[in-house]
């Protein structure tokens, strides 16, 4: 009989389960607030267009808290979806640009930062 074969089976299951539990909840879940790897990513990737949380091409399409309020976008996971799929004249970036940790990063500055 090979009963430790057997067993694993279901325990590495709910170990799995239980991983991709944590990953599924942490978007949703992920505080705001401003890190300096947030920041350094929103200087490198954003602030072209988005000097000081303003908008050079769509100027009332700011990232003030308030106008981003105004348009549907509150969480960490409001902005991440917006940067996977951005409306026009913004590029879109994927997860081989910026990855979900580093779009969580971004996410958390740009709401914690312009008020
Ligand atoms: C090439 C210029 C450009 C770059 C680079 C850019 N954006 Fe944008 N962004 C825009 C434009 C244009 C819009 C308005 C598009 C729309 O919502 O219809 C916009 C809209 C937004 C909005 C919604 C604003 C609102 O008031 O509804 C957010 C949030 C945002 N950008 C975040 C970012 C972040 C974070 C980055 C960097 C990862 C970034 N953008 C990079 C041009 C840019």
């Amino acid at each position: 009989m090979r009963r430790g074969t057997r067993q694993a089976g279901p325990l590495m299951l709910a170990a799995l389960s239980l991983l991709a539990a944590c990953t599924a909840k942490s978007p949703q879940d992920a505080a705001v607030r401003a890190t300096a790897e947030g920041e350094r990513l929103f200087l490198r990737f954003c602030s072209g267009c988005h000097p000081d949380g303003g908008n050079s091409r769509y100027p009332q399409k700011t990232l003030s808290r308030m106008v981003l309020k105004a348009n549907g976008i509150v969480t960490v996971a409001d902005v991440v979806a917006l940067l996977r799929n951005p409306g026009e004249g913004m590029p879109r970036f994927d997860r081989q640009t910026v990855s979900d940790a580093e779009a969580r990063a971004i996410a958390g500055y740009v709401l914690a930062t312009f008020p």
